[in-house]
């Protein structure tokens, strides 16, 4: 007997229209939401992930999710018998160590979560993954380590960019750390990129990595896993740079002449405290120019090429004040500006137009601000 014919699929229905029929099917409102939540992710997690097609993920577990070159990128410096993802989520950072390692653990204090992962690795048939669900500090959890193991957690926190503490991360890192510090050998942890290194008082390596040029990860190497003191990743291009931090006196901005070149950096550079390492790797003097927090120029009088790089420019002036800004525009035939400083995203608009409905020139230029305006061309 028929009980119901579907026609909704040659209707062209689109997912989220799902709810009235899952709802006949006598499902609940969270089971539905649920269903379409994960049926509506999944194309969102080829962002992400090379097989996204093939994995699941509700929006909020793609969101906190481990992007697969960074999670590829921890789990080679992972690589050893048995590592225990504490915080595993709907296991974007299991996949990559189910690779590099023998045995791997997941532990996430959410069922949900739990049932994700192993969806994930029964999808992308991952052998040697053991999802557990429960508290990573529970003692009866913390028998599952084995001496020598690694752990990783990549742990909760509360959204936002704003300087976080330590302690509002969920676990905290500390606590992991002294919980499993007997028979680990080595831990990383995942914390937010924007936590001030002050509050990180374990012995560490610190490594800043960027995706796309942007700071995406910060984490924290301990044990046998500290290679060096700080280190600064580029994504996808998998280029690291490697030392102890020292503080080095910027160029004074007054100084750049025009017609010199100037190389826009990756800011894992600065985070990291790297650009003494860095300018002694590509062979130039180290002569900065910290703009603003997040943007840092080398000046170099030679072409030089790194994926560290993020663009190079030729200055045609420098130092300029904000009274002569229009007029400084106009001599080099300013007519269109990219703004390439702190300005709010939602006055961008209008503090561009401002300056170019003042000009009539045919030159595009790129405007940057320290303590005075910087015109640039891209070279
Ligand atoms: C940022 S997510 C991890 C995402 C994961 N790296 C991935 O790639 O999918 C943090 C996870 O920590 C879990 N969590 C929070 N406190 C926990 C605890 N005490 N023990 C185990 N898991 C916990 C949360 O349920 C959440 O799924």
């Amino acid at each position: 007997m028929v009980e119901r014919t579907w026609d909704i699929v040659k209707k062209g229905a689109h997912i989220s229209d799902l709810h009235s029929p899952l709802e006949m099917m006598g499902l609940e409102k969270g089971v539905r939401d649920l269903v379409i939540d994960i049926a509506l992710t999944r194309k969102r997690s080829t962002g992400k992930y090379v097989h996204g097609d093939r994995l699941f993920f509700t929006s909020e577990g793609l969101r906190w999710a481990t992007p697969q070159v960074a999670a590829e990128h921890c789990a080679d410096r992972l690589r050893r018998q048995l590592v225990i993802d504490a915080t595993c989520g709907q296991g974007g950072q299991v996949l990559s160590f189910a690779d590099t390692c023998d045995d791997v653990i997941g532990v996430d204090i959410d069922p949900l979560n739990c049932l994700v992962s192993i969806l994930n690795c029964l999808s992308m048939k991952k052998r040697n993954v053991t999802i557990i669900n429960g508290d990573c500090l529970d003692p009866d959890v913390i028998e599952f380590s084995k001496d020598g193991c690694a752990i990783f957690s990549d742990p909760a926190r509360p959204p936002g960019a704003a300087e976080r503490e330590m302690d509002e991360i969920d676990p905290d890192p500390r606590k992991i750390q002294k919980a499993y510090e007997k028979r680990s050998s080595g831990m990383c942890f995942e914390i937010p990129p924007y936590i001030s290194l002050d509050k990180i008082e374990m012995v560490s390596e610190v490594e800043f990595i960027s995706l796309d040029g942007r700071v995406n990860r910060l984490n924290i190497y301990t044990g046998d896993l500290i290679t060096t003191e700080r280190s600064a990743v580029v994504l996808p291009a998998k280029a690291v740079i490697k030392g102890p931090q020292k503080k080095i006196d910027g160029l004074d901005e007054g100084k750049l002449s025009a017609g010199t070149l100037v190389y826009e950096i990756d800011p894992t550079i600065v985070r990291a405290g790297l650009e003494h390492a860095f300018a002694s790797e590509m062979g130039v003097p180290p002569e900065y120019i910290h703009l603003d927090g997040r943007r840092c120029l080398l000046a170099s009088s030679d072409r030089i090429n790194s994926p560290f790089l993020k663009q190079c420019y030729m200055v045609k002036a420098a130092n300029v004040s904000e009274e002569d800004l229009i007029s400084v525009l106009k001599k080099l035939g300013a007519g269109k500006l990219t703004l390439r400083y702190g300005v709010d995203p939602k006055d961008y608009w209008k503090v561009r137009k401002n300056i170019e409905n003042k000009l009539s020139g045919n030159n595009k230029f790129q405007l940057f601000k320290g303590n005075n305006y910087l015109i640039l061309e891209i070279a």
